[in-house]
């Protein structure tokens, strides 16, 4: 039997693509940027830290490409100018704080 073998070969070719949506980036780099440039507004607008932007019970964000359009948003906004690679680190960091998406 060809075909079951081939789809599992596809499979395990496809999983890494799925597994971590931002496996590239590094989630301390990608915290040190965020700390920099995101977090006044965040804090002025729910106090504490600001990081309950993230974790609210009616938060926008609910899949890794809504968080990554969000990030390269906001980047934009606030002309941090990232390059596409440290909009990955900030989005590893706020996947593994704050939104565990798979
Ligand atoms: C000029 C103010 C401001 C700055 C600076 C800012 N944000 Fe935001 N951010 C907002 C506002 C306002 C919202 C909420 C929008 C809403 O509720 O639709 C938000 C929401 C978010 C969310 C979605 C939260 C949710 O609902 O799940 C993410 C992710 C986010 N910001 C990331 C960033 C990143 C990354 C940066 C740094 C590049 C940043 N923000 C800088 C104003 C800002």
């Amino acid at each position: 039997m060809r075909t079951p073998t081939l789809f599992l070969a596809l499979l395990l070719a496809a999983a890494p693509a799925f597994a971590d949506p931002f496996a590239k980036g590094d989630i301390k780099t990608g915290k040190t940027l965020h700390d920099k440039s995101c977090i006044s507004c965040h804090v002025s607008m729910t106090g504490g830290d600001g990081s309950a932007i993230y974790s609210r019970l009616e938060r926008k964000v609910k899949n890794p490409q809504q968080l990554q359009a969000r990030i390269r948003n906001c980047n934009a906004n606030v002309g941090a100018n990232w390059f596409p690679e440290e909009e990955n680190h900030v989005g590893a960091y706020l996947n593994n704080a704050y939104y565990h998406f798979k």
